[in-house]
């Protein structure tokens, strides 16, 4: 931008379009649109199960009955899409559970499949859930391997495919994953179904609450040989070209609200479907802020969101998307 070709005050005065609500809208450059949104859903075994998580209000461990039921609610509101994570009975040292052909996500995405045909069910695709320990991958002498893990996700990857899933989504961060799900999705008949990987995904504090619902904390350790460090950027940006290089069809940065400067510049640099996960912390600490009256929880929501829209997101994950929905609607 040349400055001196900018008129200046007076001739130049910004708030002459801001005088109005139509004004306003009409020079609005970014819009929050119900058809961007993900709904995040925990599913569990058993039927009528509806368990509160304590640390987010609103989110549940759902029953696949009931995870049909908060599905066709967010559907009829206009939300395209949800991302299914599961719980399994029981976890032991190789994530059994991820990849069994009646897992828990296998079982539940056959059921919405078949009662919502047009709900768009994406799967995450790791193993801390499954895994006794905890972690996203293979341990060994307290290591979390990179190769052998692979095998895993991608017959995990695979099972959801093959359960019906829409997309798959890796979040384990292990290098390789998603050539290793591609060639495995596509052996499998399942050339079709997108990858949208967990790109730039942080070893983030903001998971805390995520642990909570998902039960997928980790035994001993941290996260940190796998997900990335905080402070790195150009990083994320080398992380999320070789996984478009592997076959990604779609990238994720998360968490999104601390992370608005990689969204922008993994949009910018790459230019594929970008989502934003606003993860559960960032749900938590709008939701506990709100409820002691300290802040206005609908008009923080939208600017968060709206946020990761101006930095370049497509698609944006959210718990909120239900109540986004109803916010959004005319009227
Ligand atoms: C699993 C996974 C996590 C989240 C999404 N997938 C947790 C983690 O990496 O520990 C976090 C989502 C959230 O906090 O809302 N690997």
């Amino acid at each position: 931008m040349n400055i001196q070709s900018l008129a200046s005050f007076p001739v130049a005065r910004p708030r002459r379009l801001r005088q109005s609500p139509a004004l306003r809208r009409l020079v609005a450059e970014t819009q929050l649109n119900v058809a961007q949104l993900v709904l995040p859903l925990f599913a569990r075994s058993g039927s009528k199960l509806r368990r509160p998580v304590d640390a987010m209000p609103g989110v549940f461990q759902l029953s696949p009955d009931e995870i049909v039921r908060e599905a066709t609610t967010a559907y009829e509101l206009g939300v395209p899409a949800v991302l299914l994570f599961g719980i399994p009975d029981k976890k032991d040292a190789k994530a059994s559970g991820a990849y069994a052909k009646k897992g828990i996500v296998q079982e539940t995405v056959r059921l919405l499949k078949k009662e919502l045909p047009s709900l768009l069910v994406i799967t995450d695709v790791c193993l801390c859930e499954y895994m006794s320990h905890g972690h996203c991958g293979i341990v060994a002498d307290g290591k979390i391997l990179n190769d052998p893990s692979l095998k895993l996700l991608a017959r995990t990857a695979a099972s959801h495919a093959e359960a019906g899933a829409d997309m798959v989504a890796p979040s384990d961060m292990m290098d390789g994953r998603v050539r290793a799900i591609r060639a495995e999705l596509d052996q499998a008949g399942f050339g079709d179904t997108p990858i949208m990987s967990y790109a730039a995904k942080f070893a983030s504090a903001f998971y805390g609450p995520f642990r909570e619902v998902a039960e997928s904390t980790p035994q001993f350790g941290d996260r940190r040989s796998y997900q990335m460090d905080a402070a790195n950027a150009s990083e994320a940006l080398r992380e999320v070209a070789q996984d478009i290089q592997e076959g990604a069809d779609l990238v994720m940065v998360k968490p999104a609200l601390a992370y608005l400067d990689i969204i922008q510049r993994v949009k910018a640099e790459f230019g594929l479907p970008t989502a934003a996960y606003a993860v559960s912390g960032e749900h938590a600490m709008i939701k506990a802020a709100a409820q002691r009256g300290w802040i206005d929880e609908k008009a923080v929501t939208l600017e968060s969101l709206l946020a990761m829209r101006r930095a370049g997101a497509d698609i944006l994950i959210t718990y909120a998307a239900m109540d986004v929905a109803r916010w959004l609607r005319p009227g």
